[in-house]
C-alpha cells in the first residue's frame, strides 16, 4: 500500500505529456467560461490581468505540482505522505473531494456538448434563424431525463479512456483529440473574423475598458486561471507522478501555460467577431454559447456545419479536462486502498454520475436551491473558489517552506538542466502565491 511507484504506468514522449496536461488545462472552462467572462469584466483589460496572474503565480504553482508529482511518484494523497506526511496529506484529501466534486458538475455540462453536437442538425438552426435558440435550450435543460442521458454518455466514454490507461487511455486519446481541437478552432477563427462587420467584435473584445476593473475583476481572474490550468486540486500532481526523471519540468509548465492561455484568448477571436457581425447582444453569462452562438450559426452560411464543429470542439476540450479530473480519484483509489484501475474507474466514475444527478437536475429547477444558488452553481462556487485556491496556498506553502532544497532539486533534475527563473519561482510559491491567493480570497469571497 501507498507505494505505486513501482512499475507505475508514464507517459510515452514529451509530447503525449505535453498534450496530456495540455487537454487536462484546455477544457470547458477555456470556451466556454473565459470569452463571457472577459466581456463581464472589461474586455481586454481583463485579459491582461488574467495574463499576469497565470504568468506569474499560475506557472509557478503548476510547476510546484509536477515536482511534487514526480519527486513522489505518487498520487495527490500518497505523494504529501511520502515526502512529509504529518497533516500534509489533508491537501491531496482536499483534492481528491475537490476532483470529486467538480467532475460532478462538469460532466453535465459536457454532456450538452453531445445534445448540441446532434441538434446542431435537428432543428436548432432553424429555432436559431427565429432567434429562438433560446427556447431550445430552456426545453432541453429542464427535460431531466435527456439532461441526464447525455451526462451519463459522456461519463461512460471518460471512464472508459481512464480505464484504459495512462499511455494507451489519456495519453493516446489527448494525441489526438488536442490538434483536432486547434484545426476547429482555427477554422472557427478564420470563419469569424471574415465576416462582414466582425471588427466591432473586435473592438468589443480588444479595447480595454479599465472602469472595469477592480477588486472583483481580479478575483475573478485568479478563480479563472486556477480552474483553466486545473491547478490547486493535485491534478498536476497526478499527471507528473507519471513522469521520467529525464523531464524537463520549468518548460513543460511554461509550455502547458502558454497552450492554456493560448486556447482561450483564441476562443474569443472565434465568438465575437461572429456575434456582432449578425448584431446579436453578446448575451453576458453562461448562456453565450448554449444560446447567442447558435442564433449566430443559423445566420451564417453553412451554419449547421460551424454549429456541429464548435460544439465538438467543446466536447473534446471538455473530454480530455473530465479524463484528468477522474484520474486524480482513480490514482488515489488505485496507490493508496489497493484497487484496480477497472475497478477504481468503472466504481468511482458510477458515484460521480450518480453525484452529478442533482447538478443536472437543478438546471430544470427540479432541485431545490442551496442558500439561493442553483445546486451547480453550489458546487462550481465551492470547488473553484474556495477548494482550488485553498490547494494551491498550501501548495505553495509547502514547496516554499517545508520542502524547498528537495523542489529545487527535483526542478531542476539535481542540477543538470539550466532553470532560468528559479529565483523567481522560489520568492513567488514562499510569498507571492500565498499571499496574493490568500488576500483575493479573504477579499473576494462572496457567495
Ligand atoms: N481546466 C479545465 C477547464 O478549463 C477543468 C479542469 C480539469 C480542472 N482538471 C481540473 C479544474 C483540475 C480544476 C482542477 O475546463
Amino acid at each position: 500500500m501507498g507505494n505505486g511507484t513501482e512499475n507505475r504506468e508514464q507517459w510515452g514522449s514529451r509530447f503525449g505529456f505535453i498534450m496530456a496536461a495540455a487537454g487536462s488545462a484546455v477544457g470547458l472552462g477555456n470556451i466556454w467560461r473565459f470569452p463571457y467572462i472577459t466581456g463581464q469584466h472589461g474586455g481586454a483589460a481583463f485579459v491582461l490581468v488574467y495574463a499576469a496572474i497565470v504568468f506569474s503565480i499560475g506557472v509557478s504553482v503548476m510547476l510546484a505540482e509536477f515536482v511534487i508529482g514526480r519527486a513522489s511518484g505518487l498520487n495527490a494523497v500518497g505523494a504529501f505522505k511520502k515526502l512529509r506526511g504529518g497533516a500534509w496529506p489533508i491537501v491531496g484529501w482536499m483534492g481528491v473531494i475537490a476532483g470529486f466534486i467538480i467532475l460532478s458538475f462538469y460532466g453535465v455540462i459536457a454532456g450538452w456538448t453531445i445534445a448540441y453536437m446532434i441538434k446542431s442538425f435537428t432543428g436548432l438552426m432553424a429555432a436559431g434563424a427565429a432567434g429562438k435558440a433560446g427556447d431550445v435550450f430552456g426545453a432541453f435543460v429542464t427535460n431531466a431525463p435527456q439532461v441526464v442521458a447525455y451526462q451519463v454518455i459522456f461519463m461512460v466514454v471518460t471512464i472508459w479512456i481512464v480505464y484504459k490507461g495512462i499511455g494507451e487511455g489519456i495519453e493516446k486519446y489527448c494525441k489526438i483529440m488536442m490538434p483536432a481541437l486547434f484545426v476547429i478552432l482555427f477554422v472557427l477563427i478564420v470563419r469569424g473574423v471574415t465576416l462582414p462587420g466582425a471588427s466591432k467584435g473586435l473592438e468589443f473584445y480588444l479595447s480595454p475598458d479599465w472602469s472595469k476593473l477592480n477588486g472583483a475583476t481580479v478575483f475573478a481572474a485568479l478563480g479563472q486561471a486556477f480552474f483553466s490550468l486545473s491547478l490547486g486540486m493535485g491534478c498536476m500532481i497526478t499527471y507528473g507522478s507519471y513522469l521520467s526523471k529525464k523531464e524537463v519540468l520549468p518548460s513543460a509548465a511554461l509550455t502547458v501555460a502558454a497552450l492554456d492561455t493560448s486556447v482561450a484568448f483564441l476562443a474569443g477571436f472565434a465568438i465575437f467577431p461572429a456575434v456582432f457581425a449578425f448584431g446579436i447582444e453578446p448575451g453576458a453569462g453562461p448562456g453565450l454559447t448554449f444560446v447567442t452562438l447558435p442564433n449566430v450559426f443559423a445566420q451564417m452560411p453553412g451554419g449547421m456545419f460551424f454549429s456541429f464543429l464548435f460544439f465538438l470542439l467543446l466536447f473534446f476540450a471538455a473530454l480530455t479536462s473530465s479524463v484528468s479530473l477522474l484520474e486524480v480519484c482513480v490514482a488515489y483509489f488505485k496507490d493508496e486502498m489497493g484497487w484496480t484501475r477497472e475497478k477504481a474507474s468503472w466504481l468511482l466514475g458510477a458515484v460521480i454520475t450518480a453525484l452529478g444527478i442533482p447538478s443536472a437536475l437543478s438546471l430544470g429547477g427540479k432541485f431545490p436551491k442551496i442558500a439561493g444558488k442553483d445546486f451547480l452553481d453550489a458546487m462550481d462556487f465551492i470547488s473553484s473558489n474556495v477548494l482550488l485556491p485553498l490547494g494551491g496556498i498550501f501548495i505553495a506553502v509547502f514547496v516554499g517552506w517545508v520542502w524547498l532544497e528537495s523542489g529545487k532539486k527535483e526542478a531542476n533534475n539535481e542540477g543538470k538542466v539550466p532553470f532560468a527563473w528559479e529565483t523567481a519561482w522560489v520568492w513567488i510559491v514562499r510569498i507571492v502565491a500565498p499571499v496574493a491567493i490568500a488576500w483575493i480570497f479573504v477579499k473576494g469571497l462572496k457567495w
